[in-house]
């Protein structure tokens, strides 16, 4: 059978290149053959932001923008939602398969085996300022536990790889709820191995001086949806982030860390936070209409809407939004879902949005569940880095095994300045030319 190529006629010297195209993809490498001129490097192929890139061969998730199809490792993301827990789908993310019985009871025992931290990682945490965010606090105290795991080095020894699973997997949470309490100036819970991964997280944030916290089991079960949900989601701004630092051959909470930073910037994780604060600002239903108007005039975007991927709805949205019911029974109703579902109405309706097909993204309505369970909107994007750990990790460890990968090294188009002399300090002027330069980014 003929493979499929792509025929590439260069005009000028009518020379004909064969590019073999496999999986959907030619090799950016195929191009360095052709040259635009004889004394040229060969061609690269131009894609800022890697819109059209694909940079590695997965197994972990696949997603279908169009069609709105969200899966881990083969399994629709609604069916997991329904039947697995975030535990679980933990393993069946790091793991490829999901757990037999005897299995999953190790996995569980040992994640639970390492939610504690170094009493140290107390006293780090202690030297952040009172107000210090959330996000900031989880980022650089994962970036601190490479220093109590030297052992974390040794990334291509498979059993310190799975220790560092753990670890991360085990210890996110615990971090993540010392931040908070921190922030509250409240005495920190440790971990209660008695309850669940969910559950466990719930009571380190909000224990007080009840001898044994008891999660309500329809806010545990939420939360633990929402976790599943967010656990990996193929190459996003995070995810690409953990396999750049990690091809240096960094230790895995280095790698992590890096990740967690990208994922707290308000296009990325940090988006639910962003959406709390928009429709608290507009106040109302009343409020769309002038914030539909400033989108459109491009003074600002609207938050929760929009996705790289996704040209559809995006299908963790849509299982979000039924959650919000059950939680809101149990709870109360949180007043701005009122204001949200209209917003989406209208700007569903409204031809920017459409043309663009732009939809509500996982960030539009988690935040409001989020709020309506009493978590603080600081912590919202720290709930997504707990949930991500074990997509991070996967993704991670299936880079290093990767025969394909290096070190990740992008080309660039260079456009600056040619070669120029050295003028010492004393001989440049102020004004003129120089002046207009160096007005740049910076
Ligand atoms: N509001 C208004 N216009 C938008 C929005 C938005 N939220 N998102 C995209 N657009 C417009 C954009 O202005 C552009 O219009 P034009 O073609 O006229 O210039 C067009 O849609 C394409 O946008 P883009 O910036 O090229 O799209 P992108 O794929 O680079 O950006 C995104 C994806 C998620 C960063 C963007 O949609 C966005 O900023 N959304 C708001 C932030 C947000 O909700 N982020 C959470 C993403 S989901 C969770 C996660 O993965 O972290």
């Amino acid at each position: 059978m003929a493979t499929a190529s792509l025929t590439v006629t260069d005009n000028r010297t009518g020379k004909r290149y064969e590019l073999p195209i496999e999986h959907g993809a030619i090799r950016a490498t195929d191009l360095a053959q052709i040259k635009a001129a004889p004394d040229q490097p060969g061609l690269v192929s131009y894609d800022p932001a890697l819109i059209n890139t694909a940079v590695c061969k997965s197994r972990i998730s696949f997603i279908d923008g169009d069609k709105g199809i969200l899966r881990y490792r083969g399994y629709p993301i609604e069916q997991l939602a329904e039947r697995s827990t975030y535990l679980e789908t933990a393993y069946l993310i790091v793991k490829g398969e999901l757990p037999t019985a005897s299995h999953f009871e190790m996995w569980k025992h040992n994640i639970t085996m390492h939610t504690m931290v170094h009493e140290n990682v107390k006293h780090f945490i202690r030297g952040f300022r009172y107000d210090a965010h959330p996000m900031g606090i989880l980022v650089g105290t994962i970036g601190a536990l490479s220093t109590f795991y030297p052992d974390a080095k040794s990334i291509m020894d498979l059993e310190s790889r799975r220790m560092q699973t753990r670890r991360l997997i085990g210890k996110v949470p615990t971090i993540a709820a010392f931040a908070y309490r921190h922030s509250r100036g409240l005495p920190l819970v440790y971990p209660d191995n008695e309850l669940s991964y969910t559950g466990n997280f719930l009571s380190m944030m909000f224990k007080m001086t009840e001898r044994t916290y008891r999660p309500h089991p329809v806010l545990e079960r939420a939360l633990d949806i929402l976790f599943i949900l967010h656990a990996d989601h193929e190459q996003n701004c995070s995810t690409t982030t953990v396999r750049a630092v990690g091809s240096s051959h960094a230790d895995p909470y280095s790698a992590v860390a890096a990740a967690a930073a990208a994922l707290g910037g308000p296009r990325h994780g940090a988006a639910n936070e962003e959406v709390i604060h928009m429709l608290e600002e507009i106040g109302s239903a009343r409020g769309i209409p002038g914030l539909i108007k400033r989108v459109k005039a491009g003074e600002r975007r609207l938050t929760g809407f929009g996705h790289r991927v996704y040209k559809n709805y995006d299908p963790r949205a849509r299982i979000i939004k039924q959650i919000a019911h059950e939680v809101f029974e149990v709870v109360g109703r949180n007043p701005l879902i009122d204001t949200a579902k209209e917003l989406e109405r209208v700007a569903l309706d409204d031809d920017y949005f459409a043309s663009r097909r732009l939809y509500p993204n996982v960030d539009f309505y988690s935040g409001i569940i989020y709020q309506a369970m009493g978590l603080p909107i600081a912590m919202f994007p720290v709930l997504f880095a707990i949930a991500r750990t074990s997509g991070w990790v996967a993704q991670w460890a299936e880079m290093l095994l990767d025969e394909e990968q290096k070190i990740t090294r992008p080309k660039q188009l260079y456009l600056g300045a040619d070669e120029r002399s050295y003028v010492p300090l004393e001989e440049r002027q102020d004004g003129g030319a120089l002046e207009t330069e160096v007005r740049g980014p910076l």
